[in-house]
Formats: structure tokens, C-alpha cells, sequence
């Protein structure tokens, strides 16, 4: 017996490894839908949803609602035995893994004939087959395009049958937990095996999610924030000894306007000293929720404000969001103008604005404009200032540091020391 675990424990080290998986760039959800001329009416639906959530009229929302409309990095992982692989968002900002279910979106309530599933915004605490909300006149299905989990033909499934769901700004995911063996990285490429991991089967899926470049969501966060609080993969591979150290280290690509093109490296289990410099600082976590820590200034140009915030890094969201007033200040400073009918700082594409200067601990990170100014895609000449009005409400962090800053600096995240570090990104 004491042998067999002796062996086991050596099978394990020789397996503890570090892990590189590549991204993908898509076209960003919401470049999509200002190009297709619907992003007006989402943020609308949107705001209205908020507006109702924070009446407390709606199912809790324990996180920051996260909406992925501007993701635009993806990356393969695979569930079961045999592998069945996913397209994911590998995402800092939540802490949950789910992927579409065989049955997504098959289920047999009729949209047209529930009377309470024929409003748009009170639909998406009404019907029950969200699938119906937001649908328009071609809809058919937010699960059609996406791949889907067939649990019986998995030989190390596990059946747990609980329900889960997911409120997500304009709509949610929903449907019940299985357990399985998850690998991080697709077939055929560098895999990260984690066993007995508990994710979410989604049966119904908001209607925004219809045609998206991607399946489902994996949370890199903390347990605590958790929904059910189930322990997320990367988690579960740390507690497991899969993995050589306890972190996992991001590099992003630019962005351009390419579509499909390869947009960085996660690496688990290590730092990236391929595409990363060495460490700069770590920066203690204030919270281990999201990877929330101090930042003590930011500014562009002649502006500067030091008040000081509570901050996350997340690559879930792709500009940098924080309170309105600062963040017009830094746009003012940079020459953009805010455009109401996309919520987001335009400026003339080919701008050289000032870099966005923020501090953390006794160093001040730049961020210069290959990463601040965005292409929108929309034919203009117009681009996207990458820093955008976010409102907490009071609640959580008061800025995001999402993609620009990310794509600046490989952040690295360390789970058991509760800290991130910063890295020069290495790409031209
Ligand atoms: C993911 O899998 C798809 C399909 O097999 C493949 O085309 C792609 O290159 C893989 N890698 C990424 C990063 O998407
Ligand atoms: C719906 O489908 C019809 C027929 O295929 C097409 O003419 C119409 O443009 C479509 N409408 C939308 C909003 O996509
Ligand atoms: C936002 O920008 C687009 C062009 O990119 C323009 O058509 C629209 O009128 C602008 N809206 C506002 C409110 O400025």
C-alpha cells in the first residue's frame, strides 16, 4: 500500500509540469455588432437590465457583470474521455467553467406562445427558456453554432445533476453540473490534464451568445467568487500537484483588425520566458476574489490622479474601465471624444496619444498607444480609446485593467501567494 502511494507520488512529480497553450484572436463581439449596426440597441437592452438588477427585482448577481462583447482572445481546452474540445474564453474576471450541453437549446418551450417570454427586457427574468430573450426575427438557436458536450460518451463522467446559472448583463447561461476530466489546450496541442473537475452544462444560453466565436467560459479566479462555489480548474490542477508552481502567466498579442490570427500564450505552471522579460514587481492581492489589488495612480499626458482604487486584472475585459471622472480626464488628455451611441472614447485612428501611466507599488507601468488605440472596424477612420466609464455602484473594484495593459506587460498570476507580478511583454 505505502509503496503504491510512494510510486503514485512520484508518477505525480514526474507529471507536474509547465504548460503552453496558444490563443486565437477573433474579431471582437462588439467590433462585430457596431459593424453590423446593433450595438446601439444591445447597450440599451443592456443598461435596462442593469437598471432592473440593481432594483433587486432580479436573481443575485454575486460578480461583476462581465459581458465579452469586446473579447477577442480564445483558447482550445477539452473535456471527457475521449477529448471533446471547446472553444473558451480563459478569463481572470470569473471563476467558473461551463460549456454548452448537448441539449442546449433544443428545449420545447415555444418563444412566440409564452406570453412572458415575448418581452425583451422582462424576458430575461421570465421565461424560462432564455434562449427566447433578445431572439430575433431569424433566430434559431444560441447554441447552434457552438460545440457541444455529449456526456455519454465520456468514459469519466460523472454525473452531478445540481442546477447552476450565470448572470451575464444581457441574459444568462444556465443548466446543471456534471464532473469530468478537463485538459487546458485542444488536440494535438502542449495539454494540462485536470481530473475530477466540476463544470457547468449549459441547456439554455441568452440569445446574445448566438453566433459567437466561442463555446463556453473557463474562470481563472478564486473559489470564493465562485458560483456554487465550485474550485476552478487551475485551482483544482494547484491542489492536485499538476502543476510545478502555483501560477500561471499571460501573454497577449496585439490586437489589429485580423481575425483568426494566433494572439498569445497561457502559460501554467511557470513564467513565459519566451514572449515575457523577467518580473518587474509583484503586487500583493488586497483580495483574493478576482486578482483585485492597490493601484496609487494613473494619468496620461498633464493628467494625473492619485486618489488611489482598488483594482483587478482581467482578461476578460479588453479596455481599461474605471470611474468616469478620471477616465475623462485621461481622454481629454489623450484627444479623444466620447461617442455616445458606442459608449466608448473615439480617436482618429493613427493618433499618437500620450501613454496611459499607471502605478502600482513604486513602479509606474506605461501603456502606449499600440495597445490604447483600437481599430473599430466600422469603416471609419475611427478608432477606440481603450479606456472606457466603468461604474462599480460602490461595490468591488474601481478600475479594470483588462487587455491594453495585459498586451503591455505579461501579468502573472499567483494563486498560493495571493499576488501578480508584471513583465515587459516582448513583442515588437
Ligand atoms: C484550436 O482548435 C482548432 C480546431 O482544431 C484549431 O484550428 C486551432 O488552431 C486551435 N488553437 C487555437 C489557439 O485556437
Ligand atoms: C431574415 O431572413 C430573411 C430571409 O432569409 C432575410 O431576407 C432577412 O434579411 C433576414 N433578417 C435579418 C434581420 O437578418
Ligand atoms: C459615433 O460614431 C459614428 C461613426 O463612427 C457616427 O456615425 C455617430 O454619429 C457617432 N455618434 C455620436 C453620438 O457622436
Amino acid at each position: 500500500m505505502s509503496r503504491t502511494l510512494i510510486l503514485l507520488a512520484l508518477v505525480a512529480c514526474a507529471y507536474s509540469a509547465v504548460v503552453q497553450v496558444p490563443l486565437l484572436k477573433v474579431e471582437s463581439i462588439r467590433n462585430r455588432m457596431i459593424r453590423q449596426g446593433t450595438y446601439a440597441e444591445y447597450l440599451k437592452t443592456k443598461e435596462l437590465r442593469r437598471l432592473y438588477i440593481n432594483r433587486g427585482e432580479a436573481a443575485t448577481v454575486g460578480q461583476i457583470v462581465s459581458d465579452y462583447e469586446d473579447e477577442a482572445y480564445v483558447g482550445n481546452i477539452t473535456i471527457g474521455n475521449p477529448q471533446q474540445q471547446f472553444k473558451v474564453i480563459l478569463d481572470t474576471g470569473s471563476s467558473n467553467l461551463w460549456i454548452p450541453d448537448i441539449t442546449c437549446g433544443t428545449k420545447p418551450i415555444n418563444c412566440q406562445s409564452d406570453p412572458k417570454c415575448s418581452s425583451s427586457l422582462l424576458c430575461q427574468f421570465e421565461c424560462e427558456d432564455q434562449a427566447c430573450c433578445g431572439a430575433g426575427p431569424n433566430y434559431t438557436d444560441s447554441c447552434l453554432l457552438q460545440a457541444k458536450f455529449d456526456s455519454s460518451k465520456s468514459k469519466t463522467y460523472v454525473a452531478n445533476g445540481q442546477n447552476f446559472i450565470i448572470e451575464y448583463g444581457t441574459g444568462s447561461a444556465r443548466g446543471f453540473l456534471g464532473q469530468d476530466t478537463i485538459t487546458f489546450g485542444g488536440v494535438g496541442e502542449p495539454q494540462l490534464t485536470v481530473p475530477n473537475q466540476v463544470f457547468g452544462q449549459a441547456t439554455s444560453l441568452a440569445a446574445f451568445f448566438e453566433g459567437q466565436p466561442l463555446d463556453g467560459i473557463l474562470g481563472l479566479a478564486f473559489k470564493s467568487i465562485a458560483v456554487d462555489q465550485i474550485t476552478p480548474p487551475f485551482i483544482n490542477a494547484v491542489n492536485q500537484g499538476l502543476v510545478d508552481q502555483p501560477i500561471f502567466t499571460v501573454f497577449l498579442e496585439h490586437e489589429g483588425d485580423q481575425n483568426g490570427v494566433p494572439g498569445g500564450v497561457y502559460t501554467y505552471g511557470g513564467l513565459d520566458t519566451t514572449n515575457c522579460g523577467p518580473v518587474l514587481a509583484y503586487q500583493q492581492l488586497s483580495s483574493a476574489t478576482y486578482y483585485q489589488f492597490k493601484m496609487s495612480a494613473i494619468g496620461a499626458g498633464s493628467y494625473k490622479s492619485t486618489k488611489g482604487w482598488q483594482v483587478i486584472s482581467d482578461t476578460g475585459t479588453s479596455l481599461i474601465g474605471g470611474p468616469a471622472s478620471i477616465v475623462s480626464g485621461i481622454a481629454s488628455a489623450a484627444g479623444a471624444t466620447y461617442n455616445s451611441t458606442y459608449g466608448v472614447y473615439l480617436v482618429p485612428c493613427g493618433t499618437k496619444v500620450p501613454t496611459v501611466d499607471i502605478t502600482i507599488g513604486s513602479n509606474v507601468y506605461s501603456v502606449d498607444s499600440s495597445n490604447t488605440v483600437i481599430p473599430l472596424g466600422d469603416g471609419s477612420n475611427n478608432c477606440i480609446f481603450a479606456v472606457f466609464p466603468f461604474n462599480s455602484f460602490g461595490f468591488g473594484p474601481s478600475w479594470i485593467l483588462g487587455d491594453p495593459f495585459i498586451r503591455q506587460y505579461c501579468n502573472v498570476y499567483d494563486v498560493t501567494n495571493q499576488r501578480v507580478g508584471f513583465a515587459k511583454s516582448l513583442q515588437k
